[in-house]
């Protein structure tokens, strides 16, 4: 029998979160509602939005949303659910001037005003006002779109502000969406996260990437929200211009911008929990060009590998976490990342579980 620790504020001292946390399907309902609906979500890139009506759908913690550009110009996000009794009104991507529920004829406007309500004659205090669409909080930083389900979210400028500040560089808005690819990794979201914030792994799993940069000068900063780790290629110095070395910079909770050593090129990854052990990946790569040049094409495969190698290892550190024998970890001091990120977790869910439960 072995009493849990909570994960202390002195990375010198602490203890990793508590294995449960990865193997409890309770755990993860309320990650989905106390993190994942209260965070901005990456959803599209404003080159998908190129005339009005224009939209796309996705789903944020299972809630279908829609996004569509607005006859004023504005890109808005809305519940996929109309108010009339609660139909899905768009699928897919497309171009829509009014949006009209495929249930019964109830339409609206791309500013989520109703447009017709048939069939309501002889209704009695029926206010169309108070039956337009429900609108989800939406910010475009430099081209790329995020929503938040959490109608009081802090804004991503007080969130994120100085890594606007410094992925501003690197001429976001120039870049073309090229690639969507998805897969799947049997591991718990937060193995993938634990993952990424470190490099100390990347000697042992990913040796030709690391054949390539200079680790001598890897280095990693902590922010309040972010992430932001940095090599450059070898031969080249801490200040290198895009595509002279890696910048990786993790957004809480889920997501992360890439600039990869090669061409000028960013890639947005995103994980998103299906079960307790089974974590969806998205990588969405911009490149500055519609055609993809062969060096372009040797990046993604040089990407591939890498998670590839990260994947290996995520369903293997999830494997021995279910073993039950592994309760709680230690962190070594380059771990500072790994450690922000359990405390930034322990935090907010510490008042939804117990935390200090004995296991046995
Ligand atoms: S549910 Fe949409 S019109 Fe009835
Ligand atoms: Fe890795």
């Amino acid at each position: 029998m072995k009493n849990e620790v909570r994960v202390s504020e002195k990375l010198s001292e602490a203890h990793t979160l508590p294995s449960w946390l990865y193997t409890d399907p309770r755990v993860l309902e309320v990650e989905q509602n106390q993190i994942f609906a209260k965070t901005w979500q990456y959803v599209g890139h404003v080159s998908e939005f190129k005339k009005t009506g224009d939209y796309i759908t996705t789903e944020i913690v299972g809630k279908p949303i829609f996004v569509t550009l607005g006859n004023d110009g504005e890109i808005r996000a809305f519940y996929n659910v109309c108010s009339h009794r609660a139909a899905k009104l768009v699928e897919g991507e497309g171009n829509k001037k009014v949006i009209v529920c495929p249930y019964h004829a109830w339409s609206y406007r791309l500013d989520g005003s109703l447009n017709r309500a048939p069939n309501m004659k002889g209704v009695e205090n029926f206010d169309e006002q108070a039956f337009c669409l429900h609108g989800v909080r939406l910010e475009i930083f430099e081209s790329f779109i995020f929503v938040n389900l959490d109608p009081d979210a802090e804004p991503m400028s007080s969130l994120f502000g100085g890594l606007f500040d410094h992925v501003k560089k690197n001429k976001m808005n120039q870049f073309i969406k090229t690639r969507v690819k998805e897969t799947i990794c049997h591991s718990n979201w937060k193995v993938g996260i634990d993952n990424y914030l470190e490099c100390d792994h990347c000697p042992g799993v990913h040796k030709s990437l690391v054949s390539k940069v200079d680790m001598k000068q890897y280095e990693s900063f902590l922010y309040d929200h972010y992430v932001y780790q940095v090599t450059p290629l070898k031969g080249q110095t801490a200040n290198f211009e895009l595509g002279q070395g890696g910048r990786y910079y993790w957004l809480y909770p889920n997501m992360w911008f890439s600039f990869d050593p090669g061409s000028p090129n960013v890639s947005i990854h995103q994980s998103f929990p299906i079960d307790y052990k089974t974590t969806k990946y998205v990588y969405t790569t911009f490149f500055m060009n519609e055609t993809i040049s062969n060096e372009e094409k040797e990046l993604m495969a040089v990407d591939e590998d890498v998670r590839r190698e990260d994947k290996e290892i995520c369903e293997i550190v999830q494997k021995g976490i279910e073993t039950g024998v592994y309760k709680q970890g230690r962190f070594s001091l380059t771990e500072n990342c790994v450690h922000h990120f359990h405390l930034l977790m322990q935090k907010r869910v510490e008042h939804h579980l117990p935390l200090d439960k004995v296991e046995i």
